[in-house]
């Protein structure tokens, strides 16, 4: 019997999923999930963060609300508090009403819109993502229709920092008009950001060259607790006026993974030429998904518009910020404690939920296979999924495949 479907090629699993499903199915009692980016508290639980409950619990009792279809756009009120939360109240592409917000299906969402405007509407070829960089940049903007992906150096591998001279190399020679994808902070999958001087440099000469700035803000407040220090390169490119879209995800600062509320910003120089932006965008969501879900929305667009919400919520970014910074310094020391070859400074000074290890492939194989400790091929590590129960346990099962396989440590 054929199939009108034989012909559709075999595809590879999604590795961080397909790794998520294999701890779940793991019935080691010492089993950890260094895998997937989501936050856990200290006894290793999903965190439901209790300004998302209360405010959700306001939104059910609240019988002026109903389930009505929002716009394309989505939730005005909702995507105006993001783009202030993400520029600051005081920005001037805001005064001037050169920024338009739409709400879109997370942070990936925001991506994909973003990158289908670019490809669909203002004929943008080639796009650059950092070498290594979280691997679903490449498949959106390639499905958005993007001709050519390209790739910048990002990591040291021996330094186990921030290549820069190789990223300004390889931006030197990216084409006219190419997009650069860059993390606002706490870079996916390395943990290492820029630092201010060096994202002047990189302003200079995304300037200079021509290029276009396309941030991916995934963990503003959850990567050092301060909203306003990790927009610092967003806000910094827009006050130099630099045209960009970033695309803002609430799915690790609100603990609202599945809910996929995000939003995409955009900062023109002209607000003329947002009007048929605006209209080019509507089209594009309404023959995607025609219009976003609101639950998700509705509890942030509360908590950013709300003073006393807004101030409990950010008592919650830093609860978890500090907790993954504790988290960091405790895998560290128990580490040097062992003696365990190799320097490993970069766990503290790399910032956010991740921190790319230098593990190589035969001691992530050896750590999954051996010790139940779950985490991606490229030796990434989610350092929420440490907590001061496993941290010895981890560190014992590091030192032991480093040990083991000596080769890259
Ligand atoms: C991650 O990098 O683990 C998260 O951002 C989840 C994802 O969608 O990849």
């Amino acid at each position: 019997m054929s199939s009108r479907f034989s012909c559709v090629e075999a595809a590879p699993p999604v590795e961080i999923f397909a790794l998520n499903k294999a701890y779940k199915e793991d019935s080691f009692p010492d089993k950890v999930d260094l895998g997937i980016g989501a936050y856990r508290t200290d006894e290793g639980k999903p965190w439901v963060l209790p300004v998302v409950r209360k405010t959700e619990k306001a939104l059910s009792e609240d019988e002026t609300l109903n389930h009505e279809y929002l716009g394309q756009l989505g939730l005005d009120e909702f995507s105006k508090a993001a783009s202030r939360m993400l520029l600051g109240e005081d920005s001037p592409a805001i005064k001037e009403n050169r920024t338009l917000g739409v709400q879109t299906l997370s942070g990936t969402g925001a991506l994909r819109v973003g990158a289908d405007f670019l490809a669909r509407c203002a004929n943008f070829t080639d796009f650059y993502m950092s070498a290594p960089t979280w691997p679903n940049h490449r498949l959106v903007f390639m499905h958005a229709g993007f001709k050519n992906c390209h790739t910048y150096r990002y990591w040291n591998p021996t330094k186990r920092n921030l290549d820069f001279e190789g990223m300004l190399q390889d931006l030197e020679n990216a084409p006219e008009d190419s997009v650069i994808i860059l993390h606002a902070c706490a870079h996916n999958p390395t943990g290492v950001d820029a630092t201010q001087d060096q994202w002047k440099q990189i302003a200079d000469l995304i300037e200079r060259k021509k290029l276009f700035p396309f941030f991916d803000c995934a963990y503003q407040g959850f990567a050092s607790g301060d909203l306003i220090k990790d927009s610092w390169a967003v806000r910094y490119f827009v006050d130099r006026g630099f045209e960009l879209l970033c695309a803002q995800s609430f799915a690790k600062n609100f603990g609202l993974y599945n809910e996929r509320a995000g939003n995409l910003t955009i900062v023109a120089k002209d607000p003329e030429a947002l009007v048929n932006s605006r209209a080019q965008i509507t089209l594009l969501v309404r023959g995607n998904y025609s219009n976003p879900p609101c639950h998700g929305v509705r509890i942030v667009s509360r908590v950013l518009n709300d003073p006393t919400l807004f101030a409990e919520w950010q008592g919650h970014i830093s609860e978890m910020s500090g907790r993954i910074i504790k988290m960091r310094a405790a895998l560290k020391q128990k580490l040097e404690e062992l003696a365990t070859p190799g320097n490993w400074d970069h766990i503290t000074s790399q910032i956010g939920m991740f921190s790319y290890t230098g593990l190589n492939q035969q001691q992530v194989k050896y750590l999954v296979e051996e010790h139940h400790i779950y985490l991606p091929k490229d030796g990434r590590i989610s350092i929420c999924g440490l907590n001061t129960k496993n941290v010895g346990y981890v560190a014992k099962a590091f030192h032991a495949a480093v040990t083991k396989f000596p080769s890259s440590l």
